[in-house]
């Protein structure tokens, strides 16, 4: 798809999503260009990912880099105060088939602490995504780590994106309070933005299939947590597999890193070895488990 060739009524429809996504958030969300307004998704970023005293990061010459060569780059705004921001990065990568293919890289999307669960993600992605079928984009991908239960119900559930392949210790070590002590394994995360199941995720159609409901269907729990909280994987042979998530990883992080390893090495474990061979995580069950497909 070309800037050309997108249809016109899906970029309306984007744009109509975008406008209503904001309003149930209470923000406004607009692509940002003067210093002033990079310094504040700056502080955004710095603010969530609290790094190394006088760390950034991503600086103020790279950030304008970017946008010259691209970027999108986003504020989520209550009045004259930025809540939210979001980076975007022109990114080609080989497809599935072996061919090349040019879609918007999302490197990182916050909320202010104290701001989430209100909508204002959902809010900045589907801007994001009316400004690149804007400009003839048909793909958004960002990596989400895996044991973030709230990134995995926004990803897979709210947006309808997919999470295609599993990355070991994606950035290796990362210092900042949400990642620190843990591997950084990543999902990618591909969100076809012309796709019907998007657009039914967006307009709030896609309900969250239940446990139970999957496994009457012949779904087998491949990660399941013991009377004390453990994660305990199951050698299972279905082609829809569920696999449970702990409730807050960053507060285990903070609690019990030993207990948050041992969730990286299950879910690593139950998830990675089928999506490396054509699997997909296609959702997450009301009660917090991926829901898996083994490729075929
Ligand atoms: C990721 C982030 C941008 C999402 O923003 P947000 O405003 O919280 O997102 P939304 O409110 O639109 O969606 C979050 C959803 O997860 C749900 N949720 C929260 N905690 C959950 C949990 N433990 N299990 C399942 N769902 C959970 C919320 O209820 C909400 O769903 P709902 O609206 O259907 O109820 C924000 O939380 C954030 O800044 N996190 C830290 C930085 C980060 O991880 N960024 C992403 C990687 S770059």
């Amino acid at each position: 798809m070309t800037r050309e060739t997108v249809d016109p009524e899906l970029v309306v429809r984007a744009w109509g999503h975008s406008e209503r996504a904001s309003a149930r958030a209470g923000v406004v969300v607009r692509a940002l260009e003067t210093d002033e307004e990079l310094e504040a998704a700056r502080y955004v970023w710095d603010t969530t990912w609290p790094g190394q005293p006088g760390g950034t990061e991503i600086t103020q010459h790279l950030l304008r880099t970017l946008l010259h060569t691209g970027a999108y780059v986003s504020g989520a705004y209550v009045g004259d105060d930025i809540i939210g921001a979001c980076l975007g990065l022109v990114a080609r990568a080989e497809d599935d088939d072996g061919g090349w293919h040019t879609h918007l890289h999302s490197h990182v999307a916050a909320a202010l602490p104290g701001r989430a669960d209100r909508g204002l993600g959902t809010a900045l992605k589907v801007h994001q995504r009316a400004w690149a079928l804007d400009r003839g984009y048909d793909r958004i991908e960002w990596t989400f780590d895996p044991l973030v239960r709230r990134n995995a119900r926004l990803n897979l559930v709210k947006l309808g994106g997919t999470a295609v392949r599993y990355y070991e210790n994606f950035y290796g070590d990362m210092l900042d309070g949400i990642n620190v002590g843990d591997a950084s394994d990543r999902f990618i995360l591909r969100w076809d933005l012309a796709s019907e199941r998007v657009e039914t995720a967006l307009e709030g159609s896609a309900l969250p299939p239940s446990r139970d409901e999957l496994i009457a269907l012949g779904a087998q729990q491949a990660l399941s947590v013991d009377g004390d909280g453990v994660p305990v994987v199951h050698d299972v042979d279905s082609p829809v597999r569920l696999v449970a998530l702990p409730e807050d990883i960053v507060a285990v992080r903070g609690s019990d890193l030993a207990r948050a390893k041992q969730w990286r090495q299950a879910v690593r474990a139950a998830v990675a070895p089928v999506v490396d061979a054509g699997g997909r995580v296609v959702s997450l069950t009301a009660e917090g488990d991926y829901v898996v497909e083994v490729g075929s």
